[in-house]
Order: structure tokens, then C-alpha cells, then sequence
């Protein structure tokens, strides 16, 4: 790629986030933009809905499976780990069908629960996931508010706050993002608070490829290049002429999200001209798949340490519970 120095002063994220991307500063960053919504019926930008259709037709995404047994089965002993009068803020709580399979099972079995909190950035899941809670759980106090988690400058102040963050979110987010977005959420939170942390620890390629590496799950990658094409002011660039091809770095537990370009673009935004030549492999996001061990150091960073991990049936999906170390200063 070449690229012309700049000096604009950039006010949109997301236009911020694409610059450093196709000029090659950053990889991997786009995570944020992956569950895009239509803005009409013509809109291609539909990252919500094709993450939805590969859930539910391809069999050998085990992600979301293997993460609604942890609960299902082990639910209870998550529960009693946790104690009772917790209230549970979930980040990110998802679809319907995520608030039905991972997290009612869960809240179901916790001991005299507080309350519930969902925090979400898209309006229509909170509603559709809030409603879910409060007609299964008529007695529980639920709130939930629309709100982008990296940005929280306010957490409800309750007495036991348990911050949920499910479906392997969180290794999505960059390795050097994860202390300071957690530590930040923890600041948050209060003294009195825990972390319940699920992520996907799996190291073999096989299965890996096997998970990602299928067409619906192409059709969902792909499907970020329109999500920039229309929200980053751009000329030049085919949203449609990129190829999916992920790889797995067992070295940095990095399975890498790639795009690889089927045509060569100039790309033209904000006075420069990004070349993309044909066969180019743009790493447009990450799902990490850290060991264990590799997990609790990193949340270590942030001030925690950990209480107890509680894993499926095939080891691969991974609830940890986190309490604050006894020198952190929240
Ligand atoms: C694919 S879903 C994963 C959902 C869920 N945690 C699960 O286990 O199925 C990602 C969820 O996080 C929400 N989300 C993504 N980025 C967010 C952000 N920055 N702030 C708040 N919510 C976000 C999405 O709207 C969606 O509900």
C-alpha cells in the first residue's frame, strides 16, 4: 500500500479507525464494525443479520453451541461461585435467541439475583433481549441501557455488580486493548465488583477452520467492506472484490479475520490514495484464542485475578470469573 501523509483531525471513529487500517497502522481493528445494520431494504450492510444466518445453518460453528451447554450444564455452579444479592451487568447481551440459550439459563439458577443490567449499542436487541428477561423473570428488577461499552462513563451503582461479558466478545478486541477496556469498566464498577469472562481457549487448526472457514461465515466478513464503503466517505474502492481466507497463528493465538483482494482499487479518501493491489491480504479483525493461562494473565494486567474457570464439555469454551487483586485500586 502507499500512502500520502495527512494531517486532518479526524471527529468520526469509525473514519479514524478505516484510515489506520488501509493505510496499514493498525491491523485487525475493525471489530467494532461487524454487526452492521440496513438502513434501508436495499442496504447490503447487514452484518447482524448474516452473523444470525451463519448461526443458525452452519454446524460447524461450535461457538455459540458449545457456550449455551457451559450454561446450561454448569450454569449453577457459575451461580453458587458467584453467591447470592449479585446483580448482573451484562455487555453486548445479543439476540434473542443468545439472551434465551446463554444468559436466562444462567440468571435462572443465581441465588436471590438483584437485578439485571443489559448495556448494548444496538437499541433493537436490548429491546427485544430486555423483554425476554423481564417476562421470564416477572420477579427480577431488569434495566438496560443503549450504550457503546467501550465508552461507558457511568455504571448503575449497586451493591454486588457482576460485569457479564459473553460470546468471546472480548477476543475480538486487539491484545493491547483488553487490560485498558477492562480496567476501565472495572473503575467503573466499584470495589465491590466481578467479572464473569467467556471466551474460546480451542488451539487446534482443524476444528478452527472448520468453525470459520465456510461461506456463511465469508458472507459475513465480507460484508464490512460495504459497511465502510458507506459510512467512510471513500472513492475508488469495491466493497464486493474481497475474497475471505482466515489463518491461524498459534504463536500469537491470533485466528486472523483476512480479506484478500479480487481486484486491484485505488482508494481515494480524505486526499490520499491507498493502492490495493490484486491478491493483497487486508487482516481486518481477530478472534483470539488464548490458552487458559494466557487469559488470566492478560485480565491480570488489568487488576484482577482469577477465582475460578468453568469449561464445556469439549474444553473449548471458557467461563472465568475474575475478583479485583487485593493491591488494585479500584
Ligand atoms: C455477536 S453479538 C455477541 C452477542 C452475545 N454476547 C452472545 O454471546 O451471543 C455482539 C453483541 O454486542 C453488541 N455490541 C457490539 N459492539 C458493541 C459496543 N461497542 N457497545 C455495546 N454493544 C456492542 C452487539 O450489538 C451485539 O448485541
Amino acid at each position: 500500500m502507499k500512502t500520502k501523509p495527512s494531517d486532518r483531525k479526524f471527529i468520526n471513529q469509525i473514519e479514524k479507525d478505516v484510515v489506520d487500517f488501509l493505510v496499514g497502522k493498525i491491523r485487525g481493528n475493525l471489530w467494532p464494525y461487524l454487526y452492521g445494520t440496513p438502513q434501508d431494504e436495499n442496504d447490503p450492510v447487514r452484518g447482524g443479520i448474516l452473523y444470525n444466518e451463519m448461526l443458525e445453518n452452519e454446524e460447524d460453528y461450535y461457538l455459540y453451541k458449545f457456550e449455551a451447554q457451559l450454561f446450561q450444564s454448569k450454569g449453577h455452579l457459575i451461580a453458587s461461585a458467584i453467591g447470592s444479592n449479585a446483580t448482573i451487568i451484562e455487555l453486548g447481551p445479543g439476540s434473542e435467541q443468545s439472551l434465551r440459550q446463554k444468559t436466562l439459563p444462567f440468571l435462572r439458577v443465581c441465588p436471590q439475583l438483584s437485578g439485571y443490567v443489559g448495556i448494548d449499542i444496538s437499541q433493537d436487541f436490548l429491546n427485544k433481549g430486555l423483554q425476554v428477561i423481564r417476562s421470564e423473570l416477572p420477579e427480577l428488577s431488569v434495566s438496560g441501557t443503549q450504550q457503546d461499552f467501550t465508552k461507558l462513563e457511568s455504571l448503575p451503582d449497586v451493591e454486588k455488580p457482576v460485569i457479564f461479558f459473553k460470546g468471546s466478545t472480548i477476543a475480538n478486541m486487539r491484545q493491547d486493548e483488553v487490560p485498558s477496556f477492562i480496567s476501565q469498566i472495572g473503575k467503573l464498577a466499584g470495589k465491590n465488583h466481578s467479572l464473569l469472562l467467556v471466551h474460546d481457549a480451542n488451539q487446534d487448526e482443524v476444528s478452527l477452520m472448520k468453525a470459520y472457514n465456510n461461506k456463511r461465515m465469508a458472507v459475513f466478513m465480507e460484508n464490512i467492506m460495504f459497511r465502510i464503503h458507506r459510512d467512510v466517505d471513500t472513492k475508488g474502492m469495491i466493497p464486493n472484490a474481497f475474497r475471505y481466507e482466515p489463518e491461524w497463528d498459534p504463536n500469537t493465538y491470533d485466528f486472523k479475520h483476512i480479506l484478500t483482494a479480487t481486484q486491484p482499487q485505488k482508494i481515494h479518501f480524505n486526499g490520499e490514495i491507498v493502492e490495493i493491489k490484486e491478491g493483497q491480504k487486508l487482516h481486518t479483525l481477530s478472534s483470539f484464542k488464548y490458552p487458559i493461562e494466557v487469559f488470566q494473565k492478560l485480565i491480570g494486567f488489568a487488576g484482577y485475578e482469577p477465582l475460578e474457570c468453568f469449561r464445556d464439555r469439549s474444553n473449548r469454551m471458557a467461563a472465568h470469573l475474575f475478583q479485583i487483586k487485593s493491591d488494585a485500586s479500584f
